[in-house]
């Protein structure tokens, strides 16, 4: 059976606008608490080295409502510092290149498994729930396994740029390893470059349990507030099932 696919609602460009100006509006405690209101199930936030978005008074003041926190973050020891000391209802590590503009791509899971390994058992004994943002491909699914990842999140943003048959073989890959990781025992999550106009596709995956969109929603804010953005992605979700 097809259970209720979560949605976490990525704040970070809420920060982006507020930093435009160097003040305190908008404010992305704020932003959470209305897309919670309108149907969020938790709230993502990245947490980048460059502070350019989100700072870590945010994280202090995200972390201080009753609203799950999936905290985005690369796999450094300063962040393994700021998860342990705030114990986030969840981590979803990311690779981070300080000159792109946003996540690029998935993070190399097979390449990285001595750095990873360790870094994910200290989350795990924290009591913190860890998901790795991968390409959706065999090799990442299965180099998540040898990690004993719980959790995987899959960067759809290739599906999300792509149109006609590109589009339909992306989504295939996508269900498949999907497929792959639940019968694995690994919790699939997805996101990246989701919108009102992809979403229905992504979210009729079986075995998605989570879907993590920001950008989309904080952009559609503009137009018609935030609540209807967030409450609007739901509906589709929630139809797409
Ligand atoms: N999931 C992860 C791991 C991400 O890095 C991002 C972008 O920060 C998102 C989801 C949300 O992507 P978008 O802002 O394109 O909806």
């Amino acid at each position: 059976m097809t259970g209720r696919l979560r949605l976490g609602v990525n704040i970070d460009h809420v920060a982006t606008i507020r930093n435009a100006r160097g003040g305190a509006h908008p404010d992305p405690l704020r932003a959470a608490l209305a897309a919670a209101a309108a149907g969020a199930d938790g709230i993502t936030a990245h947490l980048r080295e460059d502070r350019r978005h989100i700072t870590d008074r945010d994280i202090d003041r995200l972390m201080e409502i009753d609203l799950p926190l999936n905290l985005e973050m690369a796999a450094t020891e300063e962040m393994l510092a700021i998860a342990l000391a705030h114990r986030p209802h969840a981590v979803c590590l990311v690779p981070e290149k300080r000159e792109e503009r946003t996540t690029e791509g998935g993070l190399d899971a097979a390449r990285q498994h001595n750095h990873l390994a360790p870094y994910l058992r200290e989350l795990e004994r924290a009591g913190i729930r860890a998901s790795l943002f991968i390409e959706p491909s065999e090799r990442q699914v299965e180099a998540a396994l040898r990690l004993k990842a719980p959790v995987v999140e899959f960067h759809v943003g290739r599906y999300a740029h792509l149109e006609g048959d590109e589009q339909v073989i992306e989504l295939k890959r996508i269900a498949d390893m999907a497929a792959l990781a639940a019968k694995n025992g690994i919790e699939p999550h997805a996101g990246h470059g989701l919108t009102f106009d992809n979403v229905a596709p992504i979210a009729a995956i079986p075995q998605l349990a989570e879907l993590n969109i920001g950008h989309f929603l904080v952009g559609e804010a503009i137009f018609t507030g935030l609540e209807a953005s967030v409450r609007r992605m739901r509906t589709l979700m929630d139809a797409a099932r």
